[in-house]
């Protein structure tokens, strides 16, 4: 079986920005995980490079749509580079090879009887790439997301019969598994009552997208057209590229996980194109929640923009990770404050996590001879119990992509550890001989509970991981006994221990 897991493809209009460094982050410690537990994954991100919003970026740059999007898709694919994505597919829309697929894909929907062709009359987001509601039905009316006012269209357009799907999406969105959280699959279930309404796919006066085949004058709509690169990046750099590849290869995918703002299409349009095909819809749509900075709402076409790559050089990859993964509930809105930031990383990470592994291995080496102490139980059912505890809560948390919670599970056991080496006070008890005994599985309790953490940290945050596992010396390089490794007691008594290092240094708010 092959896991699948997508980041939505993000418009080349702009480099990165928090929200899409967000989403990918995510998604890469999803992928890590379940590559960690022993699944086969294809974790696809890539870029939406067709359509008006791109088409008028280049134009505004000086340069053809072609050169923009070289150089833009460059800066994505460097970007994730820099953070450590682990993605093993990229897909960019205007590939001769997702081309053909988009053919494919359009043939059967045709063939379903799904296509015609109408009038599209309608206020519409460029931004959005999107028709929109406008109340008033004035000029002057902005879309509540980019700020800026509707374009009024009235063209021929070729379009999907949506409206033919309502009861096969009612059925759909009514599993209460396919759209997450909760409060989402609510809003989606609102509007699919309303009744659906086919939409247009195709567009004219556009020359930057894909032209539909056998209709002059006509290019596909940008999301018909992107949202099947999920399907075409499977059989990217495979000999056979052809559709019924890309779907016996692992199709349908496990997980779009994806903004809010852009719900609709991936769970009521996406499905009614893939049935009206013949293919199977995704298995989960999640909509995760908007970043905001210092209070505001922060985006690409807005403005306020928190250059993550600044946010990378100034705090490493780490502790970003951590304070996104952790501090924002998966689904939630999450506000970006550089004070709240810097308490969360130094307490979490430096003062609770990595002091713990200093001064416990800093003992260990002064006390037993540079080594994990030797003569103990290495199977104390009480400590056996709370890490088996802990992983348990965790891999449920995981799988129910609960990752924040999952954070907490590992925070929460290091807590435990650290009270138990304060109240035990293994510094005051080396003094007494007749209690070294006492001393050295207080040790190796709190040492094995670190190589446990260090494991559980693994795909959130990884250099980390490897900085505690290696002053453990303890390092499985390709991470393929991670769930083996996960059992109390692996770590051998007499082992060296390296001279300790910070693995984390705290930093400081100016
Ligand atoms: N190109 C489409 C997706 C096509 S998928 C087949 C698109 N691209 S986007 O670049 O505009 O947006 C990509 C993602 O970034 C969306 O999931 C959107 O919700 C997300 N975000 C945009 N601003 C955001 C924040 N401020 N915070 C978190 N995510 C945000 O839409």
């Amino acid at each position: 079986m092959t896991y699948i897991i997508t980041t939505p493809l993000y418009y080349v209009n702009d480099k990165p920005h928090l929200g899409s460094v967000y989403t990918t982050l995510i998604c890469d410690t999803i992928a890590k995980y379940k590559r960690l537990v022993g699944e086969k994954v294809i974790f696809i991100t890539g870029v939406d490079e067709h359509g008006l919003k791109i088409q008028r970026t280049a134009q505004s740059n000086g340069v053809t749509p072609k050169e923009h999007c070289d150089d833009t898709s460059d800066i994505f694919l460097s970007n994730w580079t820099k953070w450590n994505i682990t993605f093993d597919k990229f897909i960019r829309t205007s590939s001769k090879h997702h081309l053909s697929i988009v053919y494919e894909f359009y043939k059967k929907v045709k063939d379903s009887n799904d296509i015609y062709m109408g009038v599209q009359k309608g206020w519409y987001c460029v931004g959005c790439e999107e028709f929109k509601d406008n109340p008033d039905n004035s000029p002057s009316y902005q879309c509540p997301i980019h700020k800026k006012n509707l374009e009024w269209k009235n063209e021929e357009n070729l379009f999907f019969k949506l409206s033919k799907y309502q009861n096969q999406i009612e059925e759909l969105i009514n599993n209460p598994n396919f759209i997450e959280p909760k409060e989402r699959r609510n809003e989606i279930k609102n509007f699919v009552s309303k009744g659906l309404k086919d939409f247009s796919i195709s567009r004219t006066n556009l020359d930057w997208g894909i032209s539909v085949p056998d209709e002059k004058g006509h290019t596909f709509y940008v999301w018909f057209d992107a949202l099947l690169g999920y399907i075409s990046a499977i059989t990217l750099n495979e000999s056979d590229q052809s559709l019924n590849n890309s779907l016996r290869l692992g199709w349908p995918a496990n997980l779009h996980l994806i903004g809010k703002d852009i719900l609709r299409f991936h769970a009521v349009y996406w499905p009614a194109m893939l049935i009206s095909a013949g293919i199977k819809p995704p298995e989960k749509v999640f909509g995760h929640g908007f970043l905001t900075r210092e209070g505001l709402k922060m985006g690409k076409s807005i403005g306020n923009i928190l250059d993550p790559s600044i946010l990378l050089s100034q705090y490493g990859e780490d502790r970003v990770r951590w304070f996104l993964l952790k501090d924002i509930n998966l689904g939630s809105d999450g506000d970006f404050q550089d004070k709240r930031f810097v308490d969360i990383v130094n307490n979490d990470l430096a003062n609770t996590i990595g002091n713990l592994l200093n001064r416990t291995t800093s003992m260990s080496r002064k006390w037993f001879n540079n080594s994990v102490p030797t003569d103990i139980n290495t199977s104390d059912k009480n400590f056996q119990e709370l890490a088996q505890n802990t992983i348990d809560i965790y891999i449920r948390n995981f799988d129910k992509y609960e990752i924040s919670q999952a954070c907490n599970n590992i925070l929460n056991f290091a807590i435990k550890i650290n009270l138990y080496l304060n109240d035990e006070k293994p510094w005051v008890l080396i003094k007494d001989e007749h209690k070294k005994n006492n001393v050295k599985q207080i040790i190796y309790n709190v040492l094995e509970s670190n190589r446990i953490i260090g494991l559980l940290l693994n795909p959130i945050v990884s250099e980390l991981s490897n900085n505690i596992l290696q002053q453990l010396g303890q390092i499985d390089k390709d991470n393929n006994n991670w769930k083996e490794n996960l059992i109390w007691g692996k770590l051998k008594p007499g082992s060296k221990l390296p001279q300790p290092i910070p693995v984390i240094e705290k930093l400081e708010y100016e």
